[in-house]
């Protein structure tokens, strides 16, 4: 509930903030991963759509079906605007990811999440839900901050690491004006989140692109290029339901 507002609060601020084909700030873009390969005629679902512009950026690639779940009414309300004139039917649900609400089962050729699986409360149940939406042979690509990132601060050109790596749980995220409850999770524990429901892990990307557009573009206080060039800002993660 705490997020949810502070979603409510936010959603104006992070319209159209690091779509895909970004996967998040300073990290490689999926132009140059192509990790998604041919989407045409696929069914489709974002995991915390936010404002729609992945979607939009689907519909653009000619999928059968736009399918988006988002916490906030007003990033929903957003999504519903930028899609109306899609060719694709759009059915986008105002929901925490933790629950179904309604989403048909062993039915997704495609399931992905950009910048927003940290903000579940239930990373297990989540996955779960996600395993259960795809179809055999169906793919979930996610990308979220990269563990390490919120972990160490730069002060002077050396990184501090102030909290242990090995901490996990809730955490109220500094860079946000508002409480907001992100979760902290190590590498593994994605891993192995992802191994227990059952996916087959196909690729893990913790790259960072540092070219002189993306530092004009992407840097701002919390994610900065000085940073980027030390720790990775972003991890991507694509399995695959056998
Ligand atoms: C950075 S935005 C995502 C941007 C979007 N994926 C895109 O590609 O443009 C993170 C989103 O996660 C949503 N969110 C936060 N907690 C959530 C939860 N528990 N379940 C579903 N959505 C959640 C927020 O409302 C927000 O829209």
């Amino acid at each position: 509930m705490i997020n949810k507002n502070s979603w409510e609060e936010a959603a104006a601020r992070f319209y159209g903030r690091n779509p895909l084909p970004e996967y998040g700030p300073l990290a490689p873009s999926e132009d140059e991963l192509n990790l998604f390969g041919e989407v045409e005629g696929s069914a489709v679902l974002d995991i915390g759509c936010g404002s729609g512009h992945s979607l939009l950026y689907m519909s653009e690639r000619r999928v059968k079906e736009l399918w988006g779940l988002d916490l906030s009414k007003n990033q929903i309300y957003a999504a519903e605007k930028l899609l109306e004139d899609c060719k694709a039917p759009v059915r986008l649900f105002e929901s925490p990811m933790e629950a179904n609400p309604g989403l048909p089962e062993g039915y997704f050729d495609l399931v992905y999440s950009i910048f927003a699986i940290g903000w579940t409360t239930d990373l297990s149940k989540t996955v779960e839900n996600v395993f259960r939406y795809l179809k055999s042979g169906g793919r979930f690509i996610f990308s979220w901050e990269h563990p390490l990132h919120s972990r160490v601060r730069l002060k002077e050109g050396a990184l501090i690491m102030d909290q242990a790596y090995h901490k996990e749980g809730p955490y109220d995220h500094e860079a946000w004006e508002n409480t907001a409850m992100m979760q902290q999770s190590k590498v593994s524990t994605y891993i192995n989140t992802l191994i227990d429901q059952g996916f087959h892990i196909e690729r893990i990307v913790e790259d960072v692109r540092l070219s002189e557009k993306d530092r004009e573009r992407h840097s701002n206080r919390w994610y900065s290029y000085e940073k980027a060039t030390m720790v990775p800002t972003t991890l991507i993660i694509k399995c695959r339901k056998p």
